[in-house]
């Protein structure tokens, strides 16, 4: 067996007992949460730190969270990104946050690769919440017990992820999760948001939303990244969701039973309807930011207990 792994800086290269050793992990953290029993000594005298160097809801709280359910004591750093170049704000922040003996540190930040950069420089844990448009392992994760919760398995269901999928580190660590768990993994979106040679990830692609979901037993919509786009990559919002907007009519495509997920934030009315989103008969959106919390206590326990 491999060592285990001190941090968690994506899906890539993670096989299917580790990743299903952190999703039954979750599951009883997901149990445990709902009966309000939380361990409250797991991360006693340890320290998380939070450092968004990008904005985040879900995710910097949830970390917030699942490290006080565990006793740990949580720091929120607010990071702007100012005037300093990257590369000295992080070397910069790695040696002080050394220097604090904290030890988990979750990363987000706007550049690929700079969670792994500050793991080579700190002794603490590293945990990637978002790296530009690489990777966002606990969503993955997170995503995957919200869907195993509901069908009762991965392997051989078909998953659907549409919209931009070139800017999205969520499709990234989703597509490398799924297919590793054997799920069918389509990406669907306008060609300008389907990155190229998205093929060798393992996952089919389709420009049209009918023949992309047909058959689909989870369909998973993407925010639009407006933040990311260099211009021109989608004409308007109101084409956009004509389109590619997941509402009732498009979801008619996909299995009578299929669920909808969306990782938030949502743009409404662009890439979902609200009537689907908030439809509680098919949208599992509330349930992936429960099971967030879950995953996440369940990554920061085995970390914390040397590894993953
Ligand atoms: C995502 C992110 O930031 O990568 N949100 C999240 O973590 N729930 C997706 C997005 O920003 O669209």
């Amino acid at each position: 067996m491999n060592a285990p792994n001190r941090h968690l800086l994506g899906i890539e290269g993670m096989a299917p007992p580790t990743i299903l050793e952190i999703l039954d992990l979750a599951e009883s953290y997901a149990l445990l949460n709902r009966s309000g029993k939380t361990r409250r000594d797991l991360l006693r005298g340890r320290t998380l730190i939070n450092l968004f160097f990008e904005d985040s809801t879900r995710t910097r709280t949830s970390f917030e969270l699942a490290g006080k359910r565990l006793g740990a004591d949580v720091i929120n750093m607010a990071v702007s990104q100012s005037s300093v170049s990257k590369g000295e704000t992080l070397v910069d922040t790695a040696t002080t946050l050394n220097a604090m003996n904290c030890d988990l540190l979750v990363v987000r930040h706007n550049r690929s690769g700079a969670p792994a950069l500050l793991a080579q420089k700190v002794d603490a844990a590293v945990i990637n919440a978002g790296d530009g448009t690489h990777e966002h392992p606990t969503q993955a994760l997170l995503d995957a017990l919200t869907i195993r919760r509901r069908k009762g398995r991965l392997e051989g269901l078909v998953v659907a992820i549409c919209g931009d999928i070139a800017h999205s580190r969520v499709a990234r660590s989703n597509i490398l999760l799924l297919t590793t768990m054997n799920c069918r993994v389509r990406v669907v979106g306008p060609p300008t948001l389907i990155p190229t040679a998205i093929e060798n990830f393992g996952a089919e692609v389709f420009h049209d939303m009918r023949a992309g979901l047909a058959g689909a037993d989870i369909v998973m919509a993407l925010r639009v990244q407006k933040e990311r786009m260099s211009g021109g990559s989608v004409p308007s919002a109101r084409e956009y969701f004509a389109f590619y907007g997941l509402d009732a009519a498009k979801l008619a495509y996909a299995k009578p039973d299929a669920l909808v997920m969306h990782p938030g934030p949502m743009n409404r009315g662009v890439e979902i309807d609200s009537a689907v989103a908030d439809d509680p008969t098919r949208s599992l959106i509330r349930e992936q930011v429960e099971m967030g919390v879950a995953v996440r206590m369940a990554v920061l326990d085995l970390l914390a207990r040397g590894g993953i």
